[in-house]
């Protein structure tokens, strides 16, 4: 997610200060080389060296720190950073950021920064309520800073309200966002289908498949990142967490998923059918469980609607749609049969056979099948490869 990339992580003096120890670790695990800057009230929660040794960088606090790297450290950093986070946010920072005061380290690289800027407050409830800090924070979003809300719950004073840091893994989810400047998503509106159907044989068991929704997933949240306006994850079950800032729709079988599907395409630009959806559901359904008895059992299985079809053929002029195709043998030709018959503007070829292809894993290795032609992209990451797909999907877009 953050391969080659720079974040600096502006540090404030709220009592999350431990949470920002954390979450460098969970932008490295992405591969992001992070700096760090600390205010002095940070410093009095969790020393610098905490983030030295995390990151094996010096952290910056003061402004006239000698220092013999960079003559202007402030600027140095500034220009460093892919994306700019504040987490946690005081008042006082977002306050000083909107009315562009540098008066410390921290304020003054985060003036000089012109990369994209995330900002994710942790304070008192008060604090948080009072006018001024709301009036700021929409200062900051006039600035086309992202801010992400704290969290609602069990503040460090006390009291109960909204004030938390948001959540590690939402942070890391909304620095991606800020920091992937091209939007050809933007004001678009996406469906994406993920996940696994199952269908129930009696009240205990079902008959479903493998997946495990990754590619979805990760489909849905580079979506965001893209720009879309709205992205709306219609998932079977799952043991994944819904991506920062995702619309989602929990459905079981592949008639719920149907549903579901028909009623989100027409207010859809784009819709992308990465679920595995069973092809068969039991017959009929068990009232009580099957009893195991002496013999076998057979179950008799009918077909289940193809909702990529139905899609395609209900469709508004200007929608575009984009469907999978997992194979065991002949790729390509079954991936074009798939194009044509169920009418797609792309089919995303993977193979079951490939190493670094298939379920769960963190890679995939696909073919992008359209109309003009046949398209096979190297081995990458299942979000680099949602990037890869949504880019010329947004391409397709009137
Ligand atoms: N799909 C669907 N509804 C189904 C089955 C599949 O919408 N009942 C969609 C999948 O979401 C995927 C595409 O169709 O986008 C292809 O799925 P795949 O399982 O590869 O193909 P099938 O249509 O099931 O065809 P086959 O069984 O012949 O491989």
């Amino acid at each position: 997610m953050f391969e080659g990339k720079t974040i600096v992580l502006g540090v404030t003096g709220s009592i999350a200060v431990y949470k920002a120890a954390e979450l460098v670790r969970e932008y490295q695990k992405r591969g992001a080389d992070v700096h760090v800057v600390m205010t002095r009230s940070a410093c009095e929660f969790v020393g610098p060296v905490t983030f030295e040794t995390l990151t094996g960088h010096k952290v910056s606090v003061e402004t006239f720190d000698r220092n013999f790297q960079w003559n202007v450290q402030h600027v140095a950093l500034a220009k460093r950073g892919d994306v700019f986070v504040i987490a946690p946010a005081t008042a006082n920072i977002i306050a000083k950021m909107a009315s562009g005061i540098a008066d410390d380290m921290l304020s003054s690289t985060v003036l000089a920064a012109r990369c994209p800027k995330l900002v994710a407050p942790a304070m008192n409830t008060g604090m948080y309520d009072n006018p001024a800090t709301q009036r700021n924070l929409e200062t900051l979003r006039g600035f086309g800073v992202q801010i992400v809300e704290p969290g609602v719950g069990m503040l460090a004073c006390g009291d109960e309200g909204r004030g938390r840091l948001a959540d590690l893994e939402d942070l890391v989810d909304a620095t991606y966002y800020a920091m992937t400047v091209q939007k050809p998503l933007a004001g678009r509106r996406v469906v994406v289908t993920a996940g696994p159907t199952r269908e129930a044989l009696d009240p205990v068991r079902y008959v479903s498949n493998h997946s495990t929704g990754r590619m979805g997933y990760e489909m849905a949240r580079a979506a965001l990142a893209l720009g879309a306006r709205e992205v709306t994850l219609i998932s079977g079950p799952t043991a994944l967490r819904a991506p920062y800032g995702v619309r989602m729709v929990p459905v079981v079988s592949a008639r719920e998923m149907e549903s579901a599907v028909l009623a989100a395409l027409p207010q859809a630009d784009l819709l992308v059918k990465a679920a595995a959806v069973g092809d068969f559901r039991p017959a009929s359904v068990a009232d009580q469980k099957i009893k195991k008895g002496e013999g076998g059992l057979t179950v008799d299985l009918v077909k289940n609607p193809d909702i990529l079809a139905e899609a395609c053929a209900a469709r508004q002029p200007g929608q575009v749609i984009v469907g999978f195709a997992m194979e065991t043998q002949d790729l390509i030709a079954n991936a074009r049969a798939k194009l044509e018959k169920k009418g797609a503007d792309m089919i995303v070829a993977n193979s079951l056979t490939e190493e670094g292809a298939g379920f769960g894993g963190e890679t995939n290795v696909a073919s992008l099948l359209t109309a003009s032609g046949v398209e096979k992209l190297p081995k990458m990451s299942k979000l680099a490869l949602s990037e890869e797909i949504l880019r010329r999907a947004a391409g397709m877009l009137r």
